[in-house]
């Protein structure tokens, strides 16, 4: 079995965006801004985040991250939005999800200038992705299509499963290995908590990337020999054993898998990587001022 293995492509891709800036810096151009709001204390957001911070770093980005607690009001994160919207210094910001439950997170989304949305999330975006317009890609759908791109991994007219219809993942997969283009030209068929029979589907899959939530839940038999799969999980499963008292896991239950697939990404190390570098991606076309 081949391991898609995320963090060192990411950290290639990282070198990559490096060269670029230094060649914008030698010619005196706008080295790329990104700017994160984090409110509240979730801790696997503020893991995000601080990776999402030290990745603009290493690329030689620069950074803001503007913090704020769980007491927040929706309207004081609207203000930091609109005042985000109005920088002329920042190229391209990202409101960290989840957010606190008093705060409506479409009102806050749809707040967010399209043009700074570097996670892809608004409706422009989003919009323009499906048509097959030059749009911010969400940053973990393009991840791995990245991910499929540079390991060169076929999906023209294979069966692709995909496991969850969140807006940031599932769905836009969906989209994204559908439409035309290399990755893309799949037939994608899209599962979720009211698919009957999933095993039916994921077993006829060519490549299957599970985006449910559910701890190790795709299990061998779930699998068809051969297949490629993707773990867009990030799980965090009680463990005594462990210093943190929990270990990380996948929706993919890797072990029982290894014998039976041609490629699967790690958890960690996998997926997560790649969502980080898309974003960096995407701030450096913000930067320059294009959507493409
Ligand atoms: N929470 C989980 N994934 C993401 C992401 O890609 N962007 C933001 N802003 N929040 C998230």
């Amino acid at each position: 079995m081949q391991v898609l293995d995320g963090k060192a492509l990411a950290e290639t891709i990282k070198e990559e965006l490096r060269q670029e800036v230094d060649q914008i810096r030698l010619a005196g151009g706008k080295i790329p801004h990104l700017a994160a709001v984090l409110v509240g204390a979730d801790p696997a957001s503020e893991v995000y985040v601080r990776n999402k911070v030290q990745s603009c770093e290493q690329v030689g980005f620069q950074s803001t991250l503007i913090r704020r607690g769980s007491e927040t009001t929706q309207e004081e994160v609207l203000e930091i939005v609109r005042r985000l919207n109005d920088d002329p210094d920042v190229d391209g910001f990202i409101v960290q999800l989840p957010l606190p439950k008093h705060i409506d997170e479409d009102t806050v989304n749809l707040a967010i200038r399209p043009e700074k949305d570097v996670d892809g999330f608004t409706p422009v975006n989003i919009g323009r992705m499906t048509l097959g317009l030059p749009a911010y890609l969400p940053a973990t759908p393009n991840g791995i299509m990245t991910m499929l791109e540079r390991y060169g991994i076929e999906t023209e007219g294979k069966e692709v499963v995909v496991l969850g219809r969140s807006n940031i993942v599932g769905t836009p997969m969906s989209i994204l290995l559908s439409r035309k283009g290399n990755p893309g030209n799949a037939t994608v068929t899209l599962c979720h908590s009211r698919t009957q029979d999933m095993a039916a589907h994921t077993r006829r899959a060519d490549i299957l990337i599970a985006a449910i939530g559910i701890p190790e839940m795709v299990t061998a038999e779930l699998v068809k020999p051969g297949a490629v799969v993707i773990d867009v999980g990030i799980n965090r499963v009680e463990d005594a054993s462990r210093s943190r008292g929990f270990r990380l896991c996948g929706d993919v239950d890797y072990a029982s898998l290894e014998p039976i697939v041609s490629a699967m990404t790690p958890v960690p190390g996998g997926v997560g990587p790649m969502t980080v570098v898309s974003l960096l991606m995407n701030t450096l076309k913000a930067s320059k001022g294009r959507l493409s």
